[in-house]
């Protein structure tokens, strides 16, 4: 059976949640590969409305399998409060499954994600200030603390301390804040443990043994292609790899399991934090866009910037996800505008960019080349198939499939999780 990726074709916010909720029914595990509580996913069934950062989106669904796989970061007070705000509401997160290769943030990434933001200043990041980057950068040094630690109190006490000894000399003497007490952190996360245990497991292998099963693996990024910290608006990323390469590595299955890796586009662009956003709409019009799509961020409240669609942001998502299908998001955001128009390359400096330019200064520099195409004013959210969408709306949905070298296979166009135009089965 396949394993199938859901990627952000754009800066993340793309609506995923709506497309794994889509795919639930075929769906038996469902997995986050990447990023942690920086994330948020809104899924909407009935007048419920779910808003989750950590958990899978397959936790909503009974009969699936929801996997936190070893490229997330977890923040086991956060996941915890995750887990008992949906139990209030009836949902049982007993089926959860957390990698023993996860690692933690610990309460010094979270003190030093806004501490060095802060001193960036101007040049700052924008980050969720979740401690994401501070935990992937322990990682990457190999001074971090896995999940597995939480099995170990010796192992784990033993390990806050090294992380402290070297973090509080930083907190104190480089940024003049308090230290934190290791004893403390250890009580602390022993406390979590406890609660954690009965869910850890060796996701890798029991993810194979689905795959073997002829179980249907669906791999859940959070964030988006262009926030990939290899294929982003480097330095304007998060701090892992949201494209399907890092599915893989993720999750730990084998590139060759993979099946369909289903992108999603919204039918305009928003991003969230610093870095460059070409298409950005800084006027009414971006706006309207914020007030009708209802851009802000499910994590931090912030508001989201708005800006057209633009057609080589998603040629290039194509291109480094292998994208197979497209889901096409809030189509009905854009109702009732007379004219919509579409990137469709850079200006950079007076030479045109079909791709997106080399460096990050050229990028910096791009100005969107637009094309317009005819809006229309009919209210398309209660469209069930193709055809009901008005002339105009079918003709923008063609227009960015042939933009985006990649077939469109379904459209939102409202946030109901029956308010989806399936044009050919994702799966
Ligand atoms: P971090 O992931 O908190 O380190 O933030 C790095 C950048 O990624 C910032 O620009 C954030 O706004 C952005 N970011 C992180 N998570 C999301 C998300 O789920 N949606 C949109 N932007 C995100």
């Amino acid at each position: 059976m396949p394993a199938a990726v859901l990627v952000g074709a754009q800066w993340g916010d793309e609506g995923k949640g709506k497309a794994t909720d889509l795919l639930g029914g075929d769906v038996d595990y469902v997995v986050r590969y990447q990023g942690g509580n920086n994330a948020g996913h809104t899924v909407v069934i009935g007048d419920q409305k779910y808003a989750l950062h950590l958990l899978p989106t397959g936790i909503l669904s009974p009969d699936v399998v929801p996997v936190i796989g070893n490229g997330v970061v977890i923040d086991p007070g956060v996941l915890l409060g995750e887990i008992d705000g949906l139990a209030q509401r009836g949902i049982s997160a007993e089926r959860l499954l957390i990698s023993s290769n996860a690692h933690l943030i610990m309460p010094h990434h979270k003190a030093l994600d806004k501490v060095t933001e802060r001193y960036l200043g101007k040049a700052r990041i924008g980050t969720t200030g979740r401690g994401i980057g501070p935990a992937y950068g322990d990682k990457v040094a190999r001074m971090g603390v896995r999940v597995q630690d939480l099995l170990d109190p010796g192992i784990l006490a033993k390990k806050i301390e090294v992380a402290l000894t070297e973090k509080n000399q930083v907190l104190t003497k480089v940024y003049n804040r308090r230290g934190i007490d290791p004893a403390a952190v250890v009580e602390e996360y022993l406390a979590y443990a406890e609660r954690l245990k009965p869910h850890i497991a060796d996701t890798s292998l029991v993810l194979s043994k689905a795959l073997d099963d002829d179980k249907f693996v669906l791999l859940e990024g959070g964030q988006g292609t262009l926030l990939d910290l290899d294929h982003g608006t480097y330095p304007f990323v998060t701090s892992s790899s949201p494209t399907s390469g890092g599915a893989c590595a993720g999750a730990g299955i084998p590139p060759n399991r993979l099946t369909k890796i289903i992108g999603i586009l919204k039918a305009y662009t928003t991003r969230v934090g610093s870095g460059p956003f070409p298409t950005e709409l800084t006027d009414d019009m971006g706006e309207w866009l914020r007030q009708t799509g209802g851009e802000f961020g499910v994590t931090t409240g912030r508001d989201r910037r708005c800006g057209w669609f633009d057609a080589v942001i998603a040629r290039y998502a194509t291109r480094v996800n292998g994208i197979t299908d497209y889901f096409l998001t809030k189509l009905d955001v854009l109702s009732g505008l007379e004219r919509v128009p579409v990137c469709v390359a850079y200006d950079v400096d007076g030479v045109r960019h079909d791709e997106i330019p080399m460096t990050q200064t050229d990028f910096h520099h791009a100005k969107p080349i637009y094309e317009e195409f005819p809006g229309w004013q009919e209210d398309i959210t209660g469209a069930k198939v193709f055809e009901d969408l008005p002339p105009n709306a079918q003709s923008y949905v063609r227009a960015l499939e042939e933009m985006s070298g990649a077939p469109i296979s379904a459209i939102g166009v409202g946030p109901g999780r029956d308010q989806t135009v399936v044009v050919r089965p994702l799966v």
